[in-house]
């Protein structure tokens, strides 16, 4: 089911006319936070107005037996995990990478990739599905747009090209559309009813549990989803940056046909922590820097520079007396984080419980903190109230009541499975529950201890399985005990046991990497066949994976 379900969606494929131009647009979208749905369904109200009547459709909704006899079809795909479609164009991804992909020299096609440039893998998905829709044999309509986080505009060019070219209104009559504001799927206000520290003052972690209240009569998740939250910058780099610039408490400039002064945008409106590729290049066009232009022509220096630099270093690196005007306009909207649900609705109807970690690093020689989990850690007190964005996670659901559950999480990756187990509680589902937990020490990281020993002791998790990195000279993850129990897993995924795997992406890359060890040496099957059966497992949605 798709994750944003517009009024505009058709749930059944259906070709319409289009009065003045006989031929049928489908608008296919794919995404996971609402972003390509957003563009889709904005194109949908915009053609519209032009006499076009296209079909909108999720990927995830879409026959592909179809596919053969569209003459137009403009997809708006992002990209999740590193350079993955998302759950929700994962078929659609495969079938036109797969054996049977049909032949399509009758298409018309045009992709909006969005992405995040601080990705590694920027917009893959949709470049891919670009030229694979190229490789067989249809014709591009529409140059492939790519989209970084701030993706309006670029989103507005490429939807105006396609009604300009499809109503041939290059000559003259050029339109440029504009789309609405983004309305986020179910959000609700919602207030910190809790919050304490779930490792000890010891830890080298910081780690708090969140409980958040609402009395919103529609409010409920599932077991799986996340919320995304919209953080308040750290006011230490908002000051360091009007220092810097020479801004003060009384620069004001426009910002959305509004005066705002800088301080308030800087502090709740722009993004701060973290940088985008577009964001450097709109700043090179306006200080014409020769070291920030070498530095944008050689991208994988950029990329470098964009994995741990903030809006601080890049005034600082590049200096420019830019007016605090200009800068509100080419920094990025702040990004929305998104954070696991640990609880259950039908354990506590009208909370929602987190489990946030402190960002804390350095680099290029200085300290910094996350943006969104030190507005959560440090921010929020007892009885603050915060805006919360539920997001479906359609790919992480418990399956039926009676299957056996292997759940392998590291850190904050223990998350869901938190959620997982108080619900199966709460519905006294009687599968069988495996949960394999790392974390550094056992003395001042062991999350939810309590909790969890107590799941043990009355049954309802049948094997609990802890791996602390460090309280041993070698490094001792979730992957090793994998590798000690690799009998019971086998045993267990015979039985129809669903797998889930929730952490660091790092974590995510080693477990499978002994996932696929295992089910070779045990089934005696060379790599091929485990990695068959692996995909396997994903299609019938018992192997679950939440990397981030
Ligand atoms: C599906 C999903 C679920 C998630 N669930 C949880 C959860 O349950 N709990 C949780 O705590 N988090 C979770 N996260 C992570 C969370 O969304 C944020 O990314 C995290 O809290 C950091 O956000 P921040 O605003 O504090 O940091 P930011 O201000 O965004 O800072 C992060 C930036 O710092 C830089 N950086 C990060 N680490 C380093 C480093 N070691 N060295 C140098 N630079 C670095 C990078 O540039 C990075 O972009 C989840 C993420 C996803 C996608
Ligand atoms: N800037 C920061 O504060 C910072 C630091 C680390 C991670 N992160 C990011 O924060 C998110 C979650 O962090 P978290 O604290 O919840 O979890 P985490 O940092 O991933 O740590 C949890 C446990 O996982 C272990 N681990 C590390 N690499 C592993 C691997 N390849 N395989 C298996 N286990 C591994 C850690 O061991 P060891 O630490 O002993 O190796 C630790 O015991 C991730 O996205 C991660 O990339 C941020
Ligand atoms: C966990 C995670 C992984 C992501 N991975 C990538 C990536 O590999 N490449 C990229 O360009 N963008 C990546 N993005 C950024 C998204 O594609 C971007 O935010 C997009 O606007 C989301 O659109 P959607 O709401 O339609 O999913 C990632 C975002 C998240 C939260």
């Amino acid at each position: 089911m798709g994750q944003y379900i517009y009024k505009n969606q058709i749930q059944s494929f259906s070709f319409q006319n289009v009065k003045g131009f006989a031929s049928p647009i489908t608008i296919l979208y794919g995404g996971k936070t609402g972003n390509s749905a957003f563009i889709a369904n904005e194109i949908y109200t915009e053609f519209k107005k032009y006499e076009l009547d296209p079909t909108v459709i999720s990927m995830d909704q879409y026959d592909f037996s179809n596919l053969e006899d569209e003459k137009y079809l403009f997809i708006v795909v992002s990209t999740r995990g590193e350079g993955d479609p998302p759950g929700q164009a994962k078929a659609f991804y495969k079938h036109l990478f797969g054996k049977n992909a049909p032949k399509l020299p009758n298409l018309n096609y045009s992709v909006c990739a969005l992405g995040d440039s601080t990705y590694q893998f920027f917009c893959q998905t949709g470049k891919d599905i670009d030229r694979q829709l190229e490789k067989l044999g249809a014709s591009r309509y529409v140059s492939l747009v790519t989209c970084d986080l701030a993706y309006k505009s670029k989103s507005e060019f490429w939807a105006s090209s396609l009604l300009n070219k499809f109503q041939n209104r290059l000559n003259g009559d050029v339109v440029n559309l504009k789309f609405g504001t983004h309305s986020l799927g179910p959000t609700y206000t919602v207030n910190v009813k809790d919050k304490y520290r779930l490792t000890s003052e010891e830890s080298l972690s910081e780690i708090s549990h969140l409980v958040l209240h609402t009395d919103h009569p529609d409010f409920t998740y599932k077991a799986g989803d996340s919320v995304s939250i919209k953080p308040k910058n750290p006011y230490s780099l908002v000051v360091k940056i009007m220092i810097k610039q020479g801004y003060s408490h009384e620069t004001i400039v426009k910002y959305k046909g509004k005066k705002k002064s800088i301080e308030e945008l800087l502090v709740t409106k722009l993004e701060l922590t973290c940088l985008s590729e577009s964001v450097l290049c709109d700043y090179l066009a306006h200080t014409n820097n020769i070291d920030l232009r070498i530095l944008c022509e050689n991208k994988n220096e950029l990329f470098k520079y964009l994995q741990f630099a903030d809006v601080y270093d890049m005034l600082s690196d590049y200096p420019s007396k830019i007016e605090a005007q200009d800068l509100c306009q080419i920094l990025n909207k702040i990004k929305r984080r998104e954070y696991s649900i640990s609880s259950s609705v039908s354990e506590t109807p009208n909370e929602v419980h987190l489990t946030v970690k402190q960002f804390n690093y350095s680099a290029f020689g200085r300290n910094r903190i996350g943006a969104c989990s030190s507005y959560i850690n440090k921010g929020l007190q007892e009885g603050s109230s915060l805006k919360v964005q539920l997001i479906p996670n359609e790919e992480f659901r418990l399956p039926e009541d009676d299957l056996p559950i292997i759940m392998i999480g590291a850190g904050t990756g223990i998350a869901p499975f938190l959620s997982f187990l108080k619900e199966r509680k709460a519905k006294e589902a009687n599968g069988d529950n495996w949960l394999i937990f790392g974390e550094k020490n056992r003395t001042c990281d062991f999350l939810y201890r309590k909790e969890l020993e107590g799941f043990k002791e009355e049954g309802l998790l049948d094997h609990l399985d802890l791996a602390f990195s460090r309280d041993q000279e070698e490094k001792y993850y979730v992957q090793n005990v994998l590798k000690e129990k690799a009998k019971t897993i086998c045993t267990w995924l015979n039985r129809g046991a669903h797998l889930y795997i929730c952490g660091s992406m790092a974590m995510g890359k080693s477990v499978n990497k002994v996932l696929v060890q295992i089910l070779q040496n045990h089934n005696k099957i060379d790599k091929e066949e485990v990695l068959d059966y692996l995909e396997k497992l994903k299609e019938d949605f018992r192997l679950h994976e939440d990397l981030y």
